[in-house]
């Protein structure tokens, strides 16, 4: 079953509890939180206490992608906060097997994230140990970017890994993706499509949730 996860970069930020609760009642699968540190990437978010805040809304699983220099000084504050998983960089990880361990034993869920030109062999040993791995169809930092077409073969690549170790691990998407390519990017094997603007633009949300989801569905896997 393919799934969406908003995310709330793209929301108005001045009423961020009733944007949260627009997409509860729209049908999102996850709700993407980006957090974005001003070092790793040129941007800066928001930090536990907002996810704290909004943790009330909704009963929707919080999927918290950590753009950080030193996602691992944040991970306690972000799983009190209200994470129900959380996704590091390995960019930033020279003990990635170590990280992922920790967080795994906090109970929460742990994805991978990869930039554009990161190759995905740094999984090698650590895709049995994770739920997801978050495949960057952007350079992370901002909303609003285009999808970058050479991602697709790294989808391909990472799908057919997975299969080879026999593992049921996630295909995350994120960024650039839109109701246009869903259906290419999901027939190279992703399963979760993180969307911004996508979603934020459409005047009814709930009509581009399902309709995403659908064009993500029909495809071979
Ligand atoms: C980019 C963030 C994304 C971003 C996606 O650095 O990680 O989650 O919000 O936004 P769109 O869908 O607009 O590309
Ligand atoms: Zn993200």
């Amino acid at each position: 079953m393919k799934k969406i996860a908003p995310s709330i970069l793209s929301s108005d930020f001045s009423k961020l509890g009733e944007e949260v609760s627009s997409l509860d009642k729209a049908g999102a699968d996850f709700i993407h939180i980006d957090i974005m540190d001003g070092h790793f990437v040129p941007n800066l978010t928001i930090g536990p206490p907002i996810v704290r805040a909004i943790r009330h809304i909704t009963d929707v699983p919080f999927d918290v992608h950590l753009m950080m220099d030193n996602p691992m000084d944040f991970v306690d504050e972000f799983i009190k906060a209200g994470a129900d998983s959380i996704t590091v960089h390995a960019e930033v990880l020279p003990h990635l097997h170590r990280a992922v361990m920790y967080i795994k034993e906090k109970g929460v869920n742990v994805g991978v994230a990869l930039n554009p030109s990161t190759p995905i062999d740094v999984l090698d040993y650590v895709l049995d140990e994770i739920d997801m791995v978050l495949i960057m169809t952007v350079n992370p930092g901002f909303g609003g970017q285009d999808f970058i077409p050479s991602m697709l073969d790294k989808i391909t690549l990472l799908k057919d890994m997975i299969i080879s170790k026999d593992t049921d691990v996630h295909i995350q998407v994120d960024g650039g993706i839109s109701l246009e390519n869903i259906h290419t990017v999901s027939s190279a094997g992703a399963d979760i499509f993180v969307a911004g603007s996508a979603i934020f633009s459409a005047s009814d949300r709930r009509n581009m949730i399902n309709k995403m989801r659908e064009k993500a569905s029909i495809c071979e896997y």
